[in-house]
């Protein structure tokens, strides 16, 4: 195990380099350049570039804007179904292997020798905790205790899945990242379950999946009287109910705002009239 000095504080922000495409470098030297020292990405093609987010943080590093040191970078491992044909990994190995060969072309890709935090971006099963999930847990464990990543994730989880993996005597991760939909109480039960074992939850999609709530008259009135955007209510919300927020802006204006959302201060009864506002 990595020593703790290796590991840097987790920032309050993580930015999001997904579906940024060609405007992946660029953005991400932005998102340094505005302040963000957390980057979120993953070896899956797909949906993610992370080539070029490697070339935005040599960008960055080249202007002198940040060092290795400043950030925490993020990446993942994404089952051959969750890709496209652009694999990271020869779909013939074992999975054991495949972690491997994932992480090592992530390394190439960010142009570092350690990662920050590695998550599992999605278990085998919607239904449970799979032997296959097992076997890629322990190899996400020994790219870990070999120092190729700091920290271990696991991402689009049920409640369920941390039960059976705590059943099961697995190791617990120390990230969990989910999409955070108001009408489940802000994924209530898992960040209940995170809270309770000081597991960091990340929230995702925070904006694009409560449109409902930001276009709620009542949160727009008091999105208005604490002089904030409705954006920003919902990032300073997140904070104050212990989730550690991404966002996946393309704006630089939004860059600002959302960094700025973390010295808001939201009331204590309007942060749980927030969280109970839609489940
Ligand atoms: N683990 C997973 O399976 C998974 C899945 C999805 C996403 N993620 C991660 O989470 C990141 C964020 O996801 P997301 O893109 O769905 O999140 P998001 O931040 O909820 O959505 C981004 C959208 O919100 C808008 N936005 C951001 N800040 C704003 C502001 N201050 N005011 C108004 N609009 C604002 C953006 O528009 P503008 O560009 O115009 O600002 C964009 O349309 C991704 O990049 C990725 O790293 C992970």
């Amino acid at each position: 195990m990595s020593p703790m000095s290796d590991r840097p504080t987790v920032p309050t922000f993580l930015y999001g380099t997904a579906w940024k495409e060609e405007r992946t470098a660029a953005l991400t030297e932005l998102a340094l350049r505005s302040g963000f020292r957390g980057i979120d990405t993953a070896n899956q093609r797909r949906h993610y570039f992370e080539a070029g987010v490697g070339e935005g943080l040599a960008a960055a590093y080249r202007a002198g804007v940040v060092t290795r040191a400043d950030l925490f970078l993020q990446t993942k491992f994404t089952y051959q179904r969750g890709q496209d044909h652009r694999l990271p990994y020869d779909p013939a190995a074992s999975l054991a292997d495949q972690v491997a060969q994932s992480l090592a072309s992530s390394l190439e890709h960010l142009g570092t020798d350690h990662i920050d935090s590695f998550v599992l971006h999605g278990p085998e099963s919607g239904y449970g905790w799979t032997d296959p999930d097992g076997e890629v847990w322990e190899a996400m464990r020994c790219e870990r205790d070999a120092g190729r990543t700091r920290r271990l994730g696991v991402s689009n989880v049920a409640l369920g899945h941390l039960e059976q993996m705590e059943a099961e005597g697995a190791e617990l991760p120390e990230f969990v990242q989910n999409r955070c939909f108001a009408r489940t109480g802000w994924d209530r039960q898992v960040r209940a379950f995170c809270r309770e074992r000081k597991i960091v939850y990340q929230g995702f999609s925070l904006l694009t999946a409560n449109p409902e709530v930001m276009q709620h008259p009542p949160f727009i009135e008091l999105a208005a009287k604490v002089n904030a955007t409705p954006a920003q209510v919902v990032f300073s919300f997140a904070l104050a109910i212990g989730i550690l927020p991404l966002t996946g802006t393309s704006s630089a204006e939004h860059m600002q705002q959302d960094l700025a959302s973390l010295q808001i201060t939201i009331p204590d009864h309007l942060v749980r009239a927030i969280e109970s506002m839609a489940g």
